[in-house]
């Protein structure tokens, strides 16, 4: 197979790589660097802990691109918090800081969101116990909240019953931490993340199968462990998703995804893709850490898949993509067998309970064992809706069966994939369009736009792209799209309909019809019409619209609802159309693009003086600035219609151009991108 014949993408960081450089890193003494970190709520919980604990960390805030620095105070420096330490979701998070705080003398409550706060935690409580540390579960059945008072800690053999890399971690961070050796052996080999990491910061380790078990030992823990300095590689799990997604996809090209950490430990699922009758890959490139990473290859299998059995060892170095495998297994022939995964059972949800149940609803015969699943493949049609039970395991590995041809598997949360994977839905969207070449509706968007030019123009919040939008149009002639005020006009009518807008996440195609939204062009341009009825601007603008619009814009079946209603305005001398995926998604093949950017503090004082306010001092403005990086972190993070500038997109910056320049630049920029689409370059 070869690199570059077929799709390639990239996928975000491994979360668990993050979470353990931030703790590591908090641990150290000096800067550390972690650069493409993923900001998922899991690392967000983690790093937001260890500020908690008086750890300073910047760079969270921005871009997954900037990297994050913490600066690390050196052994046992972390401060008595003021509360109780909230890790949210992340069982990552929670486990390994038990570990840490053992060694910290201090008193602190780690607590966690409900379903954190059912998965165990005495298999990390009782190893720190011996060390010599306190902990207690504030409410009993050994689960979260729990208070770790730690301090002097002594050496210990833990042998554990069960192979998991959090416990593993969880003791060896509890020992790095107070000086003191260790020993830490599992039945079968765990993941190694926190091994390679300590190594990475002057840490020596001994490894090895000792009378059936794999021991990891520390004999001489340093004083202080230097910093970090790494980029995170991609996450091998979520780049599972993608090579599944390419295997079922039927006609796909071949796929790559590049820059994966590739972990021995981590990477089981390939030799068992090879089986299925796969054609799959791994062609390391560099280190990063301690951590190997390089590209994946995949290409679809030409005879179809085969069932297979997975168990034993092979089981603990794919636990996290027993989920995909499982929704593969409905599509190969035969009886998959998949045992050893009893540790499935207390993950974000029950997997093996969610995927029996899930795969039975679509119509698929499943029988769950004690520690595993039978799953019988099968080529017919699979339809039916899944719940996914929080988990975003759950919902990416049937939004990939969802996503092959002869299935239709809408879920019901979709946006939980966000935990690990911001920006699945739409890269999933964008595989399958880029597989199928370009789909029907797109081109239905090619002829009409071959008659009709199409300006797309977004912008981030405050860079004054109504107005330009509404004036380009004006000068030009064309008609304006107002895409936000179609969003509005939904979020009104449901509103104002008998089951209201709280439960839109599950609204059928044919509640969406019954909305009737409609869109009319006149002389005073777009109009949006609720049931025949023009809707009023200050209804549309109204508080509670816009309090509930994010949310009901977020919903995709909504956003499908739209597109055709929104192409269809493509009409006459050309169109303006404005808002979040005109570029990207509505009119992929528009003309021009433009991108409306400005300074934060012209955006802020812009914003201000658009909502009726006087000229802002610099503290009102600073104000401001606040708000709006925190809506533009949500914005651009949002799984769906994220505001992102599309890539053939121009950014023109507005800090210093009046109202009028801004609007002759456009409309120059217009011209010129006319012009040549009238003229194209002869072919050579
Ligand atoms: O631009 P506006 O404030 O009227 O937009 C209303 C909401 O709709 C805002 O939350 C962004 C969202 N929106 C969207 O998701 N996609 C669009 N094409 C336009 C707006």
């Amino acid at each position: 197979m070869g690199l570059g014949d077929g799709l390639t993408i990239r996928v975000p960081g491994d979360k668990s790589i993050t979470q353990r450089a931030l703790i590591l890193g908090a641990m150290a003494h000096g800067e550390s660097r972690i650069g493409a970190a993923p900001r998922g709520a899991d690392p967000l919980a983690t790093a937001n802990a260890l500020r908690a604990l008086g750890v300073p960390i910047h760079g969270l805030d921005g871009p997954a691109t900037a990297p994050i620095r913490i600066e690390g105070p050196g052994p046992r420096r972390w401060r008595q918090p003021r509360s109780s330490v909230d890790l949210h979701n992340s069982g990552t998070g929670a486990r390994l800081l038990a570990g840490a705080l053992a060694a910290q003398p201090l008193s602190v409550v780690l607590r966690g969101d409900e379903s954190l706060s059912r998965r165990p935690m005495r298999r990390i409580a009782e190893p720190l116990r011996r060390m010599g540390a306190t902990v207690e579960h504030l409410e009993g059945g050994g689960v979260l909240p729990m208070r770790v008072a730690g301090g002097a800690l002594r050496e210990i053999r833990h042998d554990g019953r069960v192979a998991s890399a959090q416990v593993k971690s969880a003791i060896l961070l509890a020992a790095t931490g107070a000086g003191v050796p260790v020993e830490v052996r599992e039945p079968r080999r765990s993941r190694d993340h926190g091994e390679r990491m300590l190594e990475a910061m002057g840490v020596q380790l001994r490894e090895g199968w000792q009378d059936g078990a794999w021991s990891v030992r520390i004999d001489a823990p340093p004083g202080r462990l230097a910093p970090l300095d790494m980029d995170v590689p991609g996450d091998f799990s979520s780049a599972s998703f993608l090579l599944a997604w390419a295997v079922l996809a039927g006609q796909t090209p071949r796929l790559t995804i590049r820059g994966v950490g590739l972990n021995p430990t981590r990477t089981g699922f390939l030799a068992v893709l090879k089986r299925m009758g796969v054609e799959a890959e791994a062609a390391e490139r560099g280190d990063a850490g301690g951590e190997p990473y390089g590209d994946l290859l995949v290409a679809a299998p030409e005879r179809g898949l085969r069932a297979v059995a997975v168990g034993g060892e092979e089981v603990t170095g794919m636990i996290d993509e027993v989920p995909i495998l499982a929704v593969l297994a409905a599509r190969a022939e035969g009886v998959t067998r998949i045992t050893g995964a009893r540790e499935l059972r207390v993950k974000e949800s029950d997997r093996l309970a969610a995927l029996a149940v899930n795969l039975r609803r679509i119509g698929v015969r499943v029988k769950e064992l004690p520690d595993g699943l039978e799953i019988d493949g099968t080529s017919r049609a699979l339809a039916g809706r899944v719940e996914c039970f929080r988990d975003h395991r759950i919902a990416m590995a049937f939004g990939v069966l969802g996503a092959a041809p002869g299935c239709d598997i809408p879920v019901d949360d979709p946006g939980v994939a966000d935990v690990s994977f911001p920006g699945f839905w739409r890269l999933l969207e964008r595989v399958g369009d880029e597989a199928r070449g370009r789909d029907r509706s797109a081109r239905s968007t090619k002829k009409e736009q071959s008659r009709c030019p199409v300006v797309a123009i977004d912008g981030s919040a405050g860079a004054g792209k109504s107005t330009t939008a509404a004036a380009v149009a004006a000068r030009l002639g064309f008609r304006h799209l107002d895409s936000g005020a179609i969003y509005r006009a939904v979020t009104l009518a449901l509103l104002d309909s008998a089951s209201g807008a709280g439960e839109v996440e599950s609204i059928s195609t044919a509640e969406l019809e019954a909305l009737g939204i409609d869109v009319h062009w006149g002389d005073a341009g777009m109009e949006v019409r609720i049931r025949g009825e023009r809707a009023r601007e200050e209804d549309l603008r109204a508080h509670r619209v816009t309090a509930a619009v994010s949310r009901v814009s977020a919903v995709p079946a909504v956003r499908a609802h739209l597109l055709e209603l929104q192409r269809s305005a493509a009409e006459g001398p050309g169109l303006v159309a404005e808002g979040r995926d005109m570029g990207t998604v509505v009119f992929p093949e528009a003309a021009l693009k433009v991108y409306l950017d400005a300074d934060p503090r012209e955006r802020a004082r812009r914003r201000i003086l658009q909502q009726g306010g006087a000229e802002p001092d610099a503290a009102e403005v600073e104000a401001e600035v606040a708000r709006l990086r925190a809506r533009d972190a949500r914005d651009s993070t949002r799984v769906v219609a994220p505001l992102l500038k599309a890539a053939d997109a121009q950014r023109l910056d507005t800090t210093d151009l009046d109202p009028e320049t801004q609007i002759e630049r456009i409309v120059q920029l217009v011209a010129r991108a006319l012009k040549q689409a009238r003229s194209p370059l002869p072919a050579p």
